[in-house]
């Protein structure tokens, strides 16, 4: 392991991964449990992807997340479970605990006949349980699929088709403030479409009435108290797959990335340990959903790998009140807060008093990621939760790079606000023109891109290796391709510009405009659809869409409340539009292209700018939209 303590020894640590990466990247996997050690550190090819790190080795995450830990730990809080009402009781798990639940649902899943390489779909909410089904899994060597409880049937049921999956882990139903969610129906709605799926384990947490299907469900707390809790680890080896997760990209559906074993474990303790600057005994609090990539990284794995204690969080920030994150860092004396720009926002609407009211005297490291942190935000952040004396790390990454990129090391490497600053040793950035040119030199901005790779990054996308291929390979040659636009300042600090694909970020979340048009456009009169993301002072972007319908709408409103239904019901209610204009035409080139650019202009409000329309097939159009624009309805 290598762990870097001050600014000489990361210019150090990034010159020698720069120079040497497999001695760096061999060096820090050293201190991990090894079933058999590595032929090779890395085989890699951009050209035709393959990243192969730590070739040859077997191992097992869950050996490195809880057994390595026993001797040492067996009596310290692995898991701090704050639920979603602060009247009810938080619930501890301790590592020996969590290693025993692990083993047990881990022996439940091969009892149902779960193998090695078999995926498993987990649709669950912020539980323990939640913790205990993804690292059952990995025990057993089955590729978990989490799927954010957010999502609709829809969505769940594509998921579970493209993966294959076998076995669904659930529960009952889902506390979310003053809402409860029926999941278990959701997966009922879902599996009617996917014949693959053989058995239901469903943990009975809110105990509310569900439909059962005989012969396929089986009750979680059961399977739990009858199975044993000894489950030998299956053997992994290094470039097995550990999980899949979906994310969305600029066409089609959601693509599943796919992360290995090895390189994924040795990236999540690396960069956990390194950008926190994770001290022994200290209580981490990441208050990402599982179903996203920070719930995997810095929620689960990271954590557990390092022996650190994490905290899973049903709620949300603002109930029963705006102070329930100050409440929770008090209660449990959270040293380590890592959060999105999109809870900050809306708490900092609130007002400063909230965070005032708590001196939260525990806190030493403040984290932001998911999307970019507007420099107000940093500030409020700083001053009003850290109190001026807590380390601020912007971080960012991606679902395919597994963890963390650009990065301060938190009081280590100097803190710009609105920068995620400089690149974690071993990551090889570059900007790019469109042309693929790199930019030299400071003050420039371009496309983001990775020459080098880092051993989180993704293998491939589940079930087509061409499709990650033109996704990420083929912009750039012999490049890895972010999607991100990103500025280089004087001092060779990056800060992320945002998405320059037909990605949008909604709250931290991402969204393929493709996708959003897709559902909207299922709708029975809507002929076509455009959607784009423009500024939004909460979510960091909303999502606007221009909509052309097959007769002129009458009741606007009705109209605009069916669209946003379907779009829940396809994808889920993060996908809703927050603007929905009725246009009679959009914006094309006489090869039939909407020109994006122009819409994202109008919707930015900026409708002064447009540049050259000449080329479209009607460019009376655009005049129509922009008029509309003034008076487009806010759906919210
Ligand atoms: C954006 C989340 C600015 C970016 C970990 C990236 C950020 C996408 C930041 C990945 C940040 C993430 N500053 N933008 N600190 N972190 N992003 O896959 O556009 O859900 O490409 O991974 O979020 O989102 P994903």
């Amino acid at each position: 392991m290598i762990k870097i303590n001050n600014f000489q020894e990361y210019e150090a640590a990034f010159s020698f991964a720069q120079e040497q990466p497999e001695a760096f990247w061999g060096e820090v996997a050293k201190d991990f449990v090894w079933l058999k050690p590595w032929d090779q550190v890395l085989n890699w090819d951009f050209e035709n992807p393959t990243i192969e790190w730590y070739k040859g080795a077997q191992t097992n995450i869950t050996v490195n997340c809880l057994d390595r830990h026993l001797p040492q730990r067996a009596h310290q809080t692995a898991v701090i479970w704050e639920p979603n009402s602060p009247n009810d009781e938080a619930v501890s798990l301790t590592y020996a605990e969590l290693h025993s639940r692990v083993s047990k649902v881990g022996n439940a899943l091969r009892k149902m006949g779960v193998q090695k390489g078999d995926r498993v779909c987990v649709y669950m909410p912020m539980i323990p349980e939640l913790l205990i089904a993804v690292l059952a899994c990995a025990r057993i060597g089955a590729v978990h699929s989490v799927v954010f409880a957010g999502f609709s049937a829809s969505s769940l049921s594509d998921r579970i088709i493209d993966a294959d999956a076998k076995v669904v882990l659930t529960s009952d139903g889902a506390m979310r403030g003053n809402k409860t969610i029926a999941i278990k129906e959701i997966v009922d709605e879902a599996l009617l479409k996917c014949p693959s799926v053989t058995n239901v384990l469903c943990f009975k947490y809110l105990g509310m009435p569900i439909h059962w299907v005989e012969g396929r469900d089986l009750d979680w707390s059961l399977e739990e108290l009858m199975a044993s809790d000894n489950c030998p680890p299956e053997v992994m080896e290094a470039t097995d797959m550990l999980f899949i997760l979906y994310t969305s990209g600029s066409t089609g559906k959601p693509k599943g990335v796919v992360h290995s074993t090895a390189g994924y474990m040795v990236y999540s303790e690396f960069t956990f340990r390194n950008m926190f600057q994770y001290q022994e005994g200290e209580v981490f609090w990441c208050t990402a959903d599982l179903g996203w990539i920070t719930g995997h990284t810095y929620l689960t794995y990271g954590p557990l790998l390092a022996g650190a204690t994490t905290v899973v969080f049903e709620g949300i920030p603002t109930w029963p009140g705006p102070d329930r994150f100050w409440q929770v860092i008090e209660r449990h004396s959270v040293n380590i807060l890592y959060t999105a720009p999109t809870a900050i926002r809306s708490l900092m609407s609130f007002g400063h008093e909230y965070p005032e009211r708590y001196p939260m005297e525990s806190l030493r490291v403040l984290g932001s990621v998911g999307e970019p942190i507007n420099e107000e935000a940093w500030h409020w952040y700083h001053e009003h939760v850290g109190k001026s004396r807590c380390a601020l790390i912007d971080s960012w990454w991606q679902t395919e790079t597994g963890g963390a990129m650009i990065t301060p090391l938190a009081g280590i490497t100097p803190e710009k606000p609105s920068y995620a600053g400089l690149p974690m040793p071993g990551v090889q950035l570059l900007l790019v023109d469109s042309e693929g040119n790199e930019i030299h030199g400071n003050n420039v901005e371009g496309n983001l891109c990775i020459k080098f790779p880092t051993p989180g990054m993704l293998q491939t996308t589940y079930g087509d290796h061409e499709r990650c291929r033109q996704t990420y390979f083929s912009t750039y040659k012999n490049l890895y391709f972010t999607g991100d636009g990103a500025r280089r300042d004087e001092d060779g600090y990056y800060r992320i510009l945002g998405r320059v694909d037909d990605v949008i970020n909604v709250s931290g979340h991402r969204m393929g405009t493709a996708e959003v048009e897709n559902a909207i456009n299922e709708h029975h009169t809507v002929i076509e659809s455009a959607v784009v993301g423009y500024p939004h002072e909460v979510k960091g972007q909303g999502i606007y869409a221009f909509v052309i319908t097959e007769h002129a709408v009458h009741d606007q409103d009705q109209a605009r409340k069916e669209i946003i239904d379907v779009v829940s019901k396809l994808i889920g209610p993060i996908a809703r539009p927050d603007k929905i204009q009725f246009v009679r035409g959009l914006p094309k080139t006489r090869s039939g292209k909407i020109m994006r650019r122009i819409l994202r202009k109008i919707a930015e409000g900026d409708a002064t700018s447009l540049g050259d329309i000449t080329t479209l097939t009607d460019p009376t159009v655009v005049k129509d939209i922009i008029q509309g624009a003034l008076v487009a309805v806010n759906t919210a």
